[in-house]
C-alpha cells in the first residue's frame, strides 16, 4: 500500500536524471526535508529511499512539535556518475522546477550530497527552499544543528545509564565523519570522551588524527568496546547480523534510516541496549531550520529548541521503561497520537 500523499517522478529536463519528490504526509503542515543527491545501483532504490526517509521526516517533525510535514527529495545518480559544476546546476534546477510545481506542499532543504551552496541555486526557481546561505536570507548550513542536537540526546542516554549528562571519559564510536559526524566528533572531543571513529573515506583520518581519536576500519567499528555507538553516514548500518556483534549500551546518532529492518530496534532491546530512534536523534537541523526560517525565532530560542531534545528523549525512554515498550515503540505511538490528533482536528471531530 502506497501510504505517501504524492509521489512526483521525473526525468530531469535538463540533466535526464531521474528527480523524485516523496511527500509522506502534511498533515501537520506543508511538508519538509532535503533533497540526497546519491549515487543508486537503480533509480528504483532511489525512489525506495525517498519513500523511506519521507515517512521517517513525518515522524521527525512529529516527534519534535513542529507543525511540519515529512517530505523528501532524490535524485537518483547512476554509479560512476560525478557531477561537473554545470551539470551540478542543471540537476539543480530540475530539482527546483518539481518543488516548484508541487506549489508549497514541499520545501526542500540540505542532505547527504548537498550543502547550502545547492539550497541557492534552487532558491533561484522557488522560494521553497530552506538552509541557503545566510547573505540570501537562509539560516545555513544545518550540520551544525544537528550535531548539537545528537549531542543533546547523547546526553539523556548517559543521565539514563551513568546519572550523568556529561560525557567526559565516555567511550563513543562514531561511523562516518561526513559535515554532521565530524562536527559532532569535534563537540565530543572538547567534551573529553574518548573516541573511536571511522569512514569509508581513509582521507578522513586526518580528522581522527586531528582530534586524538581512535581509527578503525568501517567494518570493524561497530563492535569497538565502547559505552555508546554513534550512527553518522548512509542507513541501514544495523542489521539482524551485527547486533548480535554490538559490546555497547546504547546506540544514538544522526543517521537517518539506521535500521536495516524495523524489528531490529526489537533485536537491540532483547540484548538491552538503547536505541534511541534515529528520526528523534537527527531532529536539531530541521528544529533550527524551521524555527528560524518559517517562526522567525531569534537564534537562542532556535538552539534551545534544538537542545530540548534532551528532554524529548529523556522523556521517551522513561515512558518507554514505564509502560514497557521499546523507546522506537514509545516514539512511534507519540508521533502517531500527533498525527491523529492534527487529522482529528482538521475533520472537525
Ligand atoms: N537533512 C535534513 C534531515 O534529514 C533535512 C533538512 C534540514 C530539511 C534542514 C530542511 C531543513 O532532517
Amino acid at each position: 500500500m502506497l501510504d505517501h500523499e504524492r509521489v512526483a517522478i521525473h526525468t530531469g529536463s535538463r540533466s535526464r536524471l531521474p528527480v523524485i519528490v516523496a511527500v509522506h504526509s502534511t498533515a501537520l503542515g506543508p511538508a519538509a526535508g532535503g533533497l540526497r543527491l546519491w549515487h543508486y545501483p537503480d533509480w528504483r532504490d532511489g525512489l525506495t529511499d525517498a519513500l523511506r526517509l519521507s515517512a521517517a521526516m513525518t515522524s521527525k517533525f512529529a516527534v519534535a512539535g513542529l507543525p511540519s510535514g515529512g517530505g523528501k527529495a532524490v535524485v537518483a545518480l547512476p554509479e560512476g556518475v560525478e557531477l561537473d559544476p554545470g551539470r551540478r546546476r542543471e540537476v539543480l534546477r530540475d530539482v527546483a522546477d518539481v518543488i516548484d510545481s508541487l506549489g508549497g506542499m514541499y520545501a526542500t532543504g540540505p542532505d547527504v550530497g548537498t550543502g547550502p551552496a545547492d539550497m541557492a541555486v534552487i532558491g533561484e526557481t522557488t522560494p521553497h527552499v530552506f538552509c541557503r546561505p545566510a547573505h540570501l536570507g537562509g539560516s545555513g548550513d544545518s550540520s551544525p544543528h544537528t550535531a548539537r542536537g545528537t549531542l543533546a540526546a547523547l546526553r539523556a542516554v548517559s543521565r539514563r545509564l551513568y546519572g550523568t549528562a556529561s560525557l567526559k571519559g565516555r567511550g563513543l564510536a562514531i561511523v562516518g565523519l561526513g559535515r554532521v559526524g565530524a562536527g559532532l566528533a569535534r563537540l565530543l572531543a572538547a567534551e573529553g570522551a574518548a573516541l573511536t571513529v571511522t569512514d569509508i573515506d581513509p582521507d578522513k583520518e586526518r580528522i581522527s588524527d586531528e582530534l586524538g581519536a581512535v581509527w578503525r576500519a568501517p567494518g570493524e567499528i561497530l563492535a569497538a568496546d565502547v559505552d555508546i555507538v554513534v550512527p553518522s553516514a548512509l542507513g541501514s548500518v544495523l542489521t539482524e547480523r551485527n547486533v548480535a556483534e554490538l559490546r555497547c549500551r546504547a546506540v544514538v546518532g544522526p543517521a537517518n534510516n539506521q535500521l536495516a529492518a524495523p524489528h531490529v530496534a526489537d533485536l537491540l532491546h532483547h540484548r538491552g541496549i538503547i536505541w534511541v530512534p534515529d528520526y528523534v536523534a537527527s531532529a536539531g537541523g530541521v528544529i533550527n531550520a524551521i524555527s528560524a526560517e518559517l517562526h522567525h525565532a531569534d537564534a537562542d530560542t532556535a538552539h534551545a529548541r534544538v537542545r530540548a531534545i534532551e528532554d524529548t528523549v529523556s522523556d521517551l525512554l522513561e515512558t518507554a521503561q514505564r509502560l514497557g515498550r521499546t523507546p522506537a515503540q514509545a516514539a512511534d505511538e507519540l508521533a502517531l497520537r500527533r498525527l491523529g490528533a492534527a487529522s482529528s482536528l482538521r475533520q472537525g471531530v
